[in-house]
């Protein structure tokens, strides 16, 4: 596997986000008071973290944003799109996630950036209705007008490149159809507008005509499942990510799952529930938007469990999710866990988590980090699938064929050892002989 060449970052990168709600918003004012110097960007990587090179001897453990070339955060400049007019510091303020006093230190900033009309087919959300919507004859005219708009944000902000990061709401679940199975097919679909055609697939086909990367933050079908999307982006040698941001109740599962698995201790159920007051919540509260986010959260535990080579400890558990929409708690989601687990001799135990979060905090450093990683990837010459950011989802897409990987600490140890290969570094495999000999 030849080492790619990197490109270096040079110039302005362009974050671009269909939906500027609450994960949106809280991402761009924080990335512009840690920008500022006025509050930490805690929970990113890019910014925070260090990853080992060599022997444990050795004692390097870099940043990573010093190791690799990614983009810095002061060259960054947002924009996106949303089916509301509200500017991004209004946005923020009805999201009511931030304090006044962050949200005022970054006022006039977020005020300028003012949302693009978006792309909306009412179907696909059923509980919102907005006002920032294109008119349009067709679908191929509305993925004409986003490519527009993306060529527009980069001459008038003199960027060098830009990135997709959907920050939109969930759409109603969908399984691919004929106009998926190939680009041809879905070019044709654009034209006649085929109504199994959804505002991100067009916002990602517009995206992806421009090479710009697109991550999916929600469980929607856009890019993982959708070979015509696959093909552009290969043709068009973009990368793609996704979906569904792992942030809350499913990071504590993916990071309980391993280690209850790693002791071989079984599992008889999981139960989960959360209650959640936002805007997300108002939308999921419709069981054809929390159908999309059932299974996307359903989908963790199989690939981390395994219990196809482990019949005897997870073949029969049964696992459920459920989530209440509670306007009280606004974005201050709490997620509870009942656990029903087994030990030696088949003993019954339990664990019982409360996690008393909030969402858009958990959200936001991951859209940083998914922005300048993709990014990297592109300059680094990789397209299509970047599964080395699924560390980043909770339903990763793979190839057909391959299953993900769902477990945090395999997903982290990909996404180390992809930086360490980028940049010639040998990759850390665990096996420690060396200190032994
Ligand atoms: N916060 C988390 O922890 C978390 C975790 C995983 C996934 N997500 C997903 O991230 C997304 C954003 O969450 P949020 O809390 O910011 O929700 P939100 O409701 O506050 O914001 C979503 C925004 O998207 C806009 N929108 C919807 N359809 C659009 C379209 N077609 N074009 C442009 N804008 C559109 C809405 O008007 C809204 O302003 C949701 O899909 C959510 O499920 C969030």
């Amino acid at each position: 596997m030849t080492q790619p060449k990197l490109k270096p970052a040079t110039g302005k990168l362009g974050v671009l986000l269909p939906g500027m709600g609450a994960v949106g918003t809280t991402f761009i004012a924080g990335a512009l008071l840690a920008r500022n110097g006025v509050a930490r960007p805690i929970g990113s990587l890019t910014q925070m973290d260090t990853l080992r090179l060599g022997k444990r001897t050795e004692a390097r453990s870099p940043m990573i944003r010093d190791f690799v070339p990614i983009a810095n955060i002061d060259d960054l400049v947002f924009g996106g799109w949303d089916l509301f007019r509200d500017n991004a510091y209004e946005a923020a303020v009805k999201a009511e996630v931030l304090t006044t006093d962050h949200l005022n230190a970054v006022k006039d900033e977020l005020s300028a950036i003012r949302p693009m009309e978006s792309v909306f087919f009412p179907e696909f959300v059923k509980r919102l209705r907005g006002e920032n919507v294109k008119q349009s004859e067709d679908k191929m005219e509305l993925a004409e007008a986003v490519r527009e708009d993306i060529r527009r944000f980069k001459k008038e902000n003199g960027l060098d490149r830009c990135v997709a990061v959907w920050c939109g709401s969930t759409e109603v679940h969908r399984e691919p159809t004929e106009v998926h199975s190939s680009l041809s097919k879905f070019e044709e679909g654009l034209q006649r507008s085929d109504p199994a055609i959804s505002p991100s697939q067009v916002y990602a086909y517009a995206c992806l005509r421009e090479e710009v990367s697109y991550s999916n933050g929600a469980p929607n079908l856009t890019v993982g499942g959708v070979p015509a999307m696959l093909e552009l982006a290969r043709e068009t040698r973009t990368p793609v990510s996704g979906k569904d941001f792992k942030t809350g109740q499913t990071l504590m599962k993916t990071v309980l799952a391993p280690g209850l698995r790693a002791r071989m201790l079984g599992i008889r159920g999981w139960f989960s529930t959360n209650i959640l007051g936002n805007r997300d919540g108002e939308v999921l509260d419709d069981p054809d938007s929390f159908k999309s986010k059932e299974v996307s959260k359903l989908g963790v535990l199989e690939t981390i469990l395994q219990p196809e080579l482990h019949p005897e400890l997870y073949q029969d558990m049964y696992h459920k999710v459920r989530i209440e929409y509670y306007p009280p708690r606004g974005d201050q989601k709490e997620g509870w866990d009942n656990i029903d687990i087994f030990g030696w001799l088949g003993y019954p135990m339990q664990i019982k988590v409360d996690f008393l979060c909030r969402d858009s905090i958990l959200a936001a450093p991951l859209v940083l980090d998914l922005a300048l990683f993709m990014d990297l990837s592109h300059r680094a010459g990789l397209s299509g699938i970047q599964e080395w950011l699924s560390f980043y989802y909770k339903s990763p897409i793979t190839p057909e064929g391959l299953y993900p990987e769902n477990n945090l600490f395999v997903q982290l140890g990909k996404l180390k050892n992809t930086l360490r290969w980028m940049q010639g570094e040998e990759l850390i495999t665990y096996l420690g002989r060396e200190y032994y000999e």
